[in-house]
């Protein structure tokens, strides 16, 4: 979702802060703008679109500034246009302010100030803020006691930065529910709210914690509480490298994370799966081991693609591991007042760690007594740190907005946690033994389907003009023709449903005629001639059936018009390579009609809101 960037030193501050908001980009946004100081001024460029119409409009007569903040906006409150787009500032524009996340109590807020005669330029949450700080930034006072009072009377989650053309030499930056870090460089300090904005400038960062605010000058920062005690900072090296977030040799950052999978699968195993052992080591669980083990029944929420993981873990664990397991959406859980307590464990699955309503699943579950435990990929994010425990799953920056390589890898995890339930249960060596190999060999196995790429390329030039598509699965592999119609929607824009291959007699069968591709996964598993009689049902209706099929399956032939062929494995981890041609098909569909892969319409990386 929204981003936010400052530059405080004594380079040109506005390339830094347009560099930024570029690496910015893949979280989703629909506007963008800038704030600069220049003697004494505050002058404010902002664009409807995207950073490009930005950057174009500063090229025109912009003085050259060593201080600027900018912002790329996610629209909330108010259209995604010029006047909502940050940065927003007080009545006499002498303030101004970005913001991500949503003031809860603006309304209230305007009413009064509006009522005091401040006058109000745009529909946001965040012009409220800075009205706010204007009335507080009165003679004597200074711009952080100003902000200090401002942020007293909000509700909400805010990451922001202020500034004043009073006091052009500093940036005052404050952190209540969205991420914001502090680059320490050369005499001079990036903030943003996302460490990628950073890194190519220094590895040096200290993170903002809730509540805390801070001073950033050119040569220093000190960090406080709303309440003005001192806070020391603690200062971390960013593991984060430039490359991968770079897109490298590759067109999209999707098709990159597409065929980084191999790789990251083996990062989630790595030291984790001990082969010759037969055993899984989770350090992160270590504390909680008897409290997952003895757990009544385990729930797992998350949003999304997240949501899709937790849907096949449900098989995985339910079937391997013998544990009850429910799935919930964590948009849903909170308001169904979930029936959980101690002796429940409740696994949280997020990408990046900072989806709102997945955080406020967890924090309703803790409230409950329930052990929460977090799967997620962004090392420190807000998820991660309220988790009790947990597993990281290590699979590097995901920058396309549609989830790929974080999908697998979150598979991975959940495949581990329940090898590591099961041996604990008592599951015979000889089926362990048998599981740990076949998860070991996965990622030559993902290898062997990147291989066919060219082959669902041209599956997509066929397919690409088709205006809805049927994605069908039995098994742990309905979750997956649920992905497969998500990938597809996120980035094509053609109307897609996934749906359990039996249950399409029940409704959508009535849409299907020649115009209908249908995309069935059909694994020679324990269900195979189930999945097959349900591609009769499509045939007869003269629906278009492309088949996800095994090497050695020549039955599908004579039944699809086109197969994509996946090598077999052990049946409750068949998502994590039946998936991958469907990302594939998504991607070379969505590239086929000219669509922004990378960042579709409306849709955001991190889903910050509620
Ligand atoms: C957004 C993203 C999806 C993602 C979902 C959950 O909608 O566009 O790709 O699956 O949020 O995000 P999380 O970071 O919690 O996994």
């Amino acid at each position: 979702m929204c981003g936010i960037v400052g530059y405080i030193g004594t380079r040109s501050a506005v390339p830094v802060v347009l560099n930024g908001l570029r690496r910015l980009e893949y979280r989703g946004y629909d506007s963008a703008g800038v704030a600069l100081l220049h003697e004494g001024q505050i002058t404010v460029v902002k664009r409807a679109g995207k950073i490009a119409e930005l950057e174009a409009a500063l090229r025109t007569s912009i003085p050259e500034c060593t201080v600027a903040i900018g912002h790329t906006r996610w629209a909330t409150h108010g259209q995604p246009n010029e006047s909502n787009a940050h940065p927003h500032m007080d009545c006499r524009n002498e303030i101004a302010v970005v913001h991500n996340g949503v003031i809860e109590n603006y309304a209230a807020l305007k009413r009064k100030l509006h009522d005091a005669g401040h006058v109000f330029r745009s529909e946001t949450d965040t012009e409220v803020l800075a009205h706010l700080i204007e009335q507080f930034y009165v003679r004597d006072t200074n711009l952080e006691q100003a902000v200090r009072r401002a942020l007293t009377q909000i509700k909400g989650t805010y990451g922001l930065v202020v500034v004043a053309a009073r006091e052009p030499d500093k940036l005052v930056v404050a952190r209540n529910g969205s991420p914001l870090a502090i680059g320490i460089g050369d005499n001079e300090h990036i903030v943003a709210s996302d460490a990628s904005a950073i890194v190519e400038h220094t590895r040096r960062v200290t993170y903002l914690e809730d509540g805390e605010m801070a001073v950033v000058t050119c040569g220093s920062f000190s960090i406080s509480t709303l309440a003005d005690v001192p806070v020391e900072n603690f200062v971390q090296e960013l593991t984060l490298n430039l490359q991968e977030i770079e897109r490298g040799e590759y067109e999209h950052f999707m098709l990159k994370e597409i065929h980084e999978q191999p790789d990251t699968i083996r990062n989630a195993m790595r030291g984790r799966l001990i082969v010759e052992k037969d055993e899984v080591k989770l350090g992160g669980l270590d504390h909680v081991r008897d409290t997952v083990l003895g757990a009544k029944r385990i729930v797992i929420v998350g949003c999304g693609t997240s949501w899709h993981a937790a849907l096949v873990g449900e098989y995985l664990m339910e079937q391997i591991a013998g544990v009850p397991v429910e799935v919930e959406y964590s948009s849903e859980f909170r308001y169904r007042h979930p029936i959980i307590g101690s002796g429940d464990i409740l696994f949280a699955i997020s990408q990046s760690g900072e989806t709102a309503d997945t955080l406020a699943a967890m924090r309703e579950a803790k409230v409950k007594g329930a052990t929460v435990l977090g799967i997620v990929n962004v090392v420190g994010s807000t998820v991660a740190r309220e988790s009790q425990g947990g597993v990281y799953i290590h699979a590097g920056p995901e920058i396309g907005v549609a989830s790929t390589k974080a999908f697998t890898s979150q598979l991975t995890v959940l495949a581990l946690i329940t090898l590591m339930i099961a041996r604990a249960k008592g599951v015979s060596r000889e089926k362990l033994s048998l599981l740990v190999r076949e998860l070991h060999e996965l990622p030559e196995k993902v290898e062997q389907v990147l291989r066919t790429s060219d082959r669902i390329k041209e599956i997509a030039q066929k397919y690409k003009g088709a205006t809805n598509f049927l994605y069908l699965g039995r098994g742990a592999n309905f979750p997956v023709a649920l992905e497969g119609a998500l990938k597809l929607k996120e980035i094509s824009y053609i109307h897609a449903e996934g749906y359990p291959a039996a249950e399409m007699k029940h409704g959508p069968i009535a849409l299907i005629d020649e115009q209908m591709p249908v995309v069935v996964i059909a694994p020679k598993d324990a269900i195979y001639e189930k999945v097959i009689s349900n591609i009769q049902e499509v045939r007869a209706r003269k629906g278009r059936v492309i088949a996800i099929a095994n090497e050695d399956d020549h039955e599908i032939e004579h039944l699809a018009e086109d197969i994509v062929r996946v090598p077999r494995t052990y049946g409750f981890f068949g998502p994590i390579i039946n998936v991958i041609p469907l990302q594939l098909l998504a991607y070379y569909i969505a590239v086929a009609r000219g669509v922004n892969v990378d960042q579709p319409r409306n849709l955001a990386k991190s889903v910050s809101v509620e």
